[in-house]
């Protein structure tokens, strides 16, 4: 025991972590926490996961399209990700006669795979840390443009070196902790990537955004794809002659089941965090730009929703605007929710008196006011900007009279923008948009930060509604065969059209009035960040820092387990398919099942069958699809989502709250088998012994059941 207490001890002096399971490692560098990893359960070596001897567990994971994390599951090149991951490709599959969104979508053999153009995977051949090399030729008191140059040479000819587009390898190099560190990763990219499978949305997207960043929840986030290469295994454009890839590595799969406490550990390629900010900056997103943002989308959804429960045509129309709108819309609540809650700025206000006493008599001395004032410099020219994004922007028709006037400059064709431009307009909807949103930017933007303009305009009409009625009635871009018409002689005429007069006299606006202020003080913030996360890693020299979140692979670590969402609560971390029977409702879309369900529900023994799982592991958008992985490494869910409360993980991390949710590895086998009558798939994977999920094949009969139970 006390040996056990004394290495305990040791682990904790050698990986000091800022909390309990926060944290987004470099793969490259998990020897230094695979201590900490085996003491909460890991049996793995840093080898194991990530290795550029040996196949390792890297291998077999991907960035999957530009912003999902995927996984192999198979010799084959099978492939799992989100169904949220897959859902554009999905749709673009979809027509009226056969709508994969709606029913799914199951190859019956690899001949039936459907391919996609423009989908790419990428895999992580190797990382290695080469600042040195990057900042070659750089001296202390270069001015920030020269510090640029220099990355930029240095970094084009060490990618130059490397790329090599035959064998689709590809490098890349990042820059990390606020440019303290470059890291070079080389990339292999395969570019024939097939839909194999996908659930209907009606089980990959049960109780859609009424669910979403929720618990307890009973999504089968999941879609299956598979990778293609030429005979040789490199990748290669599409082909029928192609053939599936060989992985290095791909994961097997564990159905031995979770328990709370158990560890698990996610594989994948986060986005965007902002772990060392300063406390102006979670000032400004918590207390400034998520509420302002929330309110302008709480207007858009409200005027979305009332349409959308008026007609069927229109909530298709919507829904995936709709998804995207309220995706980030609710997001934003728990963010700036948790911030509030953990006063997450008075803390790093705090923090940061505590690094200036430190600091007193350092170059760093000061350090943290100069980048308040940079931050107070740069707040009302960004607040407009994000308050154009969320209005002018926004408004439909203003945004596709600017592509279409973007198409003609540019030379492109304009046909397939007309045509997914009004295949999912609903008139009514942007009308009513317009009169909010310009009301809502006239009543809250101080007069300064109004563009001439708009104060004209305003002034003439009297109202956001007048100007709104000028707009559509005058504007050629409400009528689909003019704006079809169109070729590049019209360009000059556009301008008076009042839609592209009026979007471009805002683009004008920001290039002349806000973007210089937020350039220069965005080139400030850059080597002032740069300076304090350099001194934060001195000011607490025992501190394990990992890198913000840059879409790069990382692997995030921690348990299942539930949490308290507030009073009197506990949420438990596994949902089962009774949850999803008690939720089903046939009249309310986000929770009607399809009757494939409810009828293999009603054979009986269903109860159980685990659904979802919560975990305390450190993820964040990008993480979506990433292969969640037991103690051994072997596969027991995916990704996709984090729970509300614990959204402020991009910038300070709860153990109390943060958790991530993951679909149940055994629920996509139930699907793929039961609903999708896709078991072929299954032959492919890989299992480890002693599993509890049954083939359907291999299922007992009610009377078989009984034997046993006799016999047992
Ligand atoms: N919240 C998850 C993620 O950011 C899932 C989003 C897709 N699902 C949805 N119901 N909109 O991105
Ligand atoms: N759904 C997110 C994604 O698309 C993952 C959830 C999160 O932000 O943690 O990447």
């Amino acid at each position: 025991m006390k040996r056990i207490i004394v290495s305990l001890i040791l682990i904790s002096l050698l990986a000091p972590c800022a909390s309990a399971d926060e944290g987004m490692w470099l793969p490259s560098l998990i020897a230094k926490r695979i201590d900490d990893m085996g003491s909460k359960g890991c049996r793995l070596t840093a080898e194991d996961i990530y290795s550029i001897n040996q196949a390792s567990l890297k291998d077999a994971v991907v960035l999957f399209g530009g912003g999902c994390t995927g996984e192999l599951v198979s010799d084959r090149g099978l492939l799992l990700t989100n169904h949220h991951c897959g859902y554009s490709y999905i749709q673009r599959h979809s027509s009226t006669g056969h709508d994969y969104l709606r029913d799914g979508f199951w190859a019956s053999s690899p001949a039936e795979e459907l391919p996609n153009p423009g989908l790419s995977v990428r895999f992580l051949d190797r990382m290695e840390e080469v600042t040195a090399q990057v900042l070659h030729g750089f001296s202390e008191g270069m001015s920030e443009s020269q510090r640029d140059s220099v990355v930029a040479v240095n970094s084009k000819s060490i990618i130059r070196s490397i790329d090599n587009p035959a064998k689709g390898i590809k490098a890349s190099i990042e820059a990390l902790y606020y440019a303290n560190q470059y890291y070079l990763f080389v990339y292999r990219i395969y570019r024939d990537v097939r839909l194999v499978g996908a659930p209907p949305s009606s089980i990959g997207k049960f109780g859609g955004d009424t669910d979403n960043w929720m618990w307890p929840r009973h999504t089968g986030d999941f879609s299956v794809f598979r990778i293609y290469a030429d005979k040789d295994g490199n990748p290669a454009d599409y082909s029928p002659d192609n053939v599936p890839y060989k992985p290095r590595k791909h994961f097997r799969i564990s159905t031995r089941g979770l328990r709370e406490g158990d560890f698990t550990f996610v594989y994948g390629c986060p986005g965007s965090t902002r772990e060392y900010a300063h406390s102006e900056e979670v000032r400004y997103i918590a207390e400034v730009s998520d509420p302002q943002k929330i309110a302008l989308r709480t207007i858009r959804l409200g005027i979305q929703k009332k349409y959308m429960s008026q007609s069927q045509e229109v909530r298709i129309q919507y829904s995936s605007k709709n998804a995207s709108t309220a995706n980030a819309w609710k997001k934003w609540q728990g963010e700036s929710k948790g911030i509030a809650r953990l006063r997450t700025v008075e803390a790093k206000q705090d923090f940061e008196r505590r690094f200036e006493a430190w600091a007193k008599g350092t170059q760093y001395e000061g350090l943290t006011s100069r980048i308040k004032t940079i931050y107070e410099r740069r707040e009302p020219s960004y607040l407009a900007y994000e308050y154009f994004y969320e209005t002018i922007r926004s408004i439909e028709i203003l945004h596709f009279a600017s592509n279409i006037q973007n198409c003609l400059k540019g030379g492109r064709p304009i046909g397939p923008v007309v045509a997914s431009f009004f295949k999912d307009y609903y008139r009514p909807i942007d009308e009513e948009c317009f009169a909010a949103l310009v009301d809502a930017f006239d009543k809250n933007m101080p007069e300064v930060f109004k563009p001439a303009y708009f104060k004209q305009k305003m002034a003439a009409f009297g109202s956001a509604a007048a100007w709104r009625d000028d707009v559509f009635s005058r504007s050629i871009f409400t009528d689909r065969d003019k704006v079809s018409a169109l070729t590049k002689a019209d360009l000059k005429a556009l301008e008076s059209d009042p839609a592209c007069e009026l979007y471009n006299a805002f683009q004008s606006w920001y290039e002349k009035d806000l973007r210089p202020v937020i350039v220069s003080t965005d080139h400030e913030l850059r080597s002032a960040m740069r300076e304090y996360m350099k001194a934060q890693m001195l000011f607490e020299p025992d501190k394990a820092f990992y890198p913000d979140a840059n879409l790069t692979l990382r692997v995030a670590y921690g348990q299942v387990k539930g949490y308290s969402p507030c009073d009197a609560v506990y949420y438990n971390p596994v949902s089962t398919l009774k949850g999803i029977i008690e939720k089903d409702n046939p009249d309310i879309f986000d929770y009607n099942i399809p009757q494939k369900l409810r009828d293999i529900y009603a054979e009986g023994g269903h109860e159980s069958q685990p659904v979802c799982f919560l975990a305390t592991n450190h993820t964040s958008g990008g993480n979506s699809g990433s292969p969640v992985l037991n103690a051994d490494g072997e596969l027991v869910g995916i990704n996709f989502d984090r729970v509300w409360e614990g959204t402020m993980s991009d910038i300070v991390f709860d153990p109390d709250y943060c958790r991530n949710i993951s679909i149940d590895i055994r629920y996509l086998l139930f699907i793929i088998e039961r609903v999708g009558g896709a078991g072929w798939l299954l032959d492919e994977m890989d299992f480890a012994p002693n599993g509890s999920y049954q083939r359907s094949s291999l299922r007992a009969t009610p009377l078989l059941r009984a034997c046993r139970f006799v016999q047992g």
